[in-house]
């Protein structure tokens, strides 16, 4: 269809006659991205993104959620608000009764819950090939934000750049919560105690708790804006460090931790069978979050096309490798019911090393290990939500200032800072405790839109060049959407009140904003 004479300039091509449905010309982002005032410095390799990717996957999660996740839970729900949205469903329909619908729990998963990451994994990387395809095909920073663009249309691009923001502002408000108090409790070991007035949240457990201000939380977020406004070349190769630290820790303890395994505590292996080994993989999902970030360094990779398929997918194996390898190991040193409750609960990894009597030196390598996992996992993703960010900005729907690029590092330097107060300052402010489940929903629905826009471009623009294609389309995008939408509901059901609340503020700022300034509109403001 021609341009219509209302519109601003005249090598937009509206794609639909709503405004909300328009498509992006691929065409058109790429070039775009390539202008001068707009160009990123492309200096990332294959490995680098793959460390990239490694970074943002291995954080607190695997150091934290194995035990609980492996020796299960049962509780009351204090009011349906916090019960999982598909147990509701499933309580009310056995037992007939509102408080039969909120009597809930997790059946253990024990030593099968190294099944459950393999399963977790296989779940992710059928959403892995889908994000290798798109971007293989649109190397922009945006990831699935500039995706839904060219597939599925402007509304859905400004819902899911909304969405990403709980993927990575949200999840890393909570990393970098986690951060200060793992680093205080980490001192004070050394008798080092950092003031509590400035060393916790000001409001945590929903009540105030005296503090002023958690400045660890702040000071990391702070550090790595500088690193990250410095330049890219030189955050990744911080990052390449500290992923070898980390990939290192895990491995001593894989080393230290199998020779004090005894096999008897293996069985049984699966206590709860396959209802175990599914409630497990629920928990253990936000350990692999953080692989699709490595799409937003697109315009930044020397070689995007094929480069960022490798670094989605080899960082989606070296991580499950890890993982299944921690689980087999952790769960083989103590029985899964020592990780019920307490410290054994809170830190599974660290407990059992201390229990079992391991040397301090190998003990401090995993508090090492850990410390540097959380960091560049709060890397990567603040590197991530400045990219979302630029890529909405240079469409006109947030504001210019996104989109400028710092004139001697060439990176987007205000965006970045932005990403830094919006973490950083919440992070000062409160623990966000199972606010954080919000990230787990963005994630996931951001998957599930990537995998439909796969269908979609297929069927769209099925002769366009796909240096990556994902294997027999549509089933395993259907999969992937499948999926990841089951996990959504395993998600609980005040999750999912936010997760909407949090929607329509976007959209509310899409319909007064945005619509007004992206480059579909008929008329322009101002
Ligand atoms: N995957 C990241 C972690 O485990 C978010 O901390």
């Amino acid at each position: 269809m021609p341009p219509s004479s209302t519109e601003p300039a005249a090598d937009v091509i509206r794609t639909s006659n709503s405004q909300a449905f328009c498509c992006k010309s691929i065409d058109k982002l790429i070039s775009e991205s390539e202008q001068p005032e707009h160009r990123l410095s492309k200096s990332l390799g294959p490995w680098s993104l793959t460390a990239l990717g490694i970074g943002a996957i291995i954080g607190s999660g695997i150091f934290v959620l194995t035990g609980t996740a492996a020796a299960g839970e049962y509780f009351q729900a204090p009011s349906i608000l916090h019960a999982q949205a598909l147990d509701v469903i499933v309580n009310l329909l056995r037992t007939g009764s509102m408080a039969g619908a909120l009597m809930h729990g997790r059946p253990p998963a024990g030593p099968s819950i190294a099944i459950s990451f393999l399963l977790v994994a296989i779940a992710c990387s059928f959403a892995g090939l889908c994000y290798a395809e798109l971007a293989s095909m649109i190397p922009i920073a945006g990831s699935a934000y500039t995706y839904s663009y060219a597939t599925l249309g402007e509304i859905f691009a400004w819902i899911i750049g909304w969405d990403l923001i709980l993927e990575y502002v949200v999840s890393n408000v909570a990393v970098a919560v986690g951060f200060a108090g793992y680093t205080k409790a980490q001192l004070a070991v050394f008798g080092l105690n950092l003031p509590d007035k400035w060393a916790s949240p000001v409001w945590a457990g929903g009540q105030w708790t005296g503090a002023y201000f958690n400045l660890p939380g702040f000071l990391i977020v702070f550090i790595l804006t500088l690193l990250l406004v410095r330049g890219v070349k030189e955050s990744a190769e911080t990052n390449n460090i500290m992923v070898a630290v980390k990939i290192g820790a895990i491995l001593t303890f894989l080393v230290v931790g199998g020779m004090l395994v005894k096999p008897a505590n293996w069985t049984p292996f699966a206590p709860s069978g396959f209802a175990g080994i599914v409630t497990g993989g629920a928990i253990v999902f936000f350990t692999y979050i953080g692989f699709d970030s490595v799409s937003t360094a697109a315009e930044e990779s020397r070689n995007p096309q094929k480069d960022l398929p490798f670094g989605i997918i080899m960082s989606l194996i070296v991580c499950t490798l890890l993982y299944v390898g921690v689980a087999v190991v952790l769960l083989g040193m103590m029985k899964y019911t020592t990780f019920v409750s307490g410290e054994a609960a809170e830190a599974p990894v660290a407990y059992a090393m201390k229990y079992l009597g391991v040397h301090p030196f190998f003990r401090s390598v995993i508090v090492i290990g850990a410390l540097t996992g959380m960091i560049s996992s709060l890397l990567v993703f603040q590197y991530g939500q400045a990219r979302i960010w630029y890529a909405m900005s240079r469409d006109g729907l947030l504001p210019k200032l996104f989109s400028a690029v710092h004139p001697k590092y060439k990176t987007p330097h205000w965006s970045t800072w932005i990403a830094c107060f919006a973490v950083g300052i919440p992070a000062g402010l409160v623990d966000i405790g199972d606010a954080a489940d919000l990230a787990n929903i963005g994630t996931l629905f951001a998957f599930v839109l990537v995998s439909l826009g796969v269908i979609f471009l297929r069927r769209k623009q099925p002769d366009r060049k796909r240096a990556f294609r994902v294997p027999f389309v549509p089933w395993f995008p259907l999969i992937s959407v499948i999926l990841c939408g089951g996990l959504m509901f395993g998600l609980t059901l005040i999750t999912w009140l936010r997760f909407v609340i949090w929607l329509a503020l976007g959209l509310l700022i899409y319909i007064f904003y945005s619509r007004h300034h992206s480059e579909f509109c008929k008329k322009k403001i101002g």
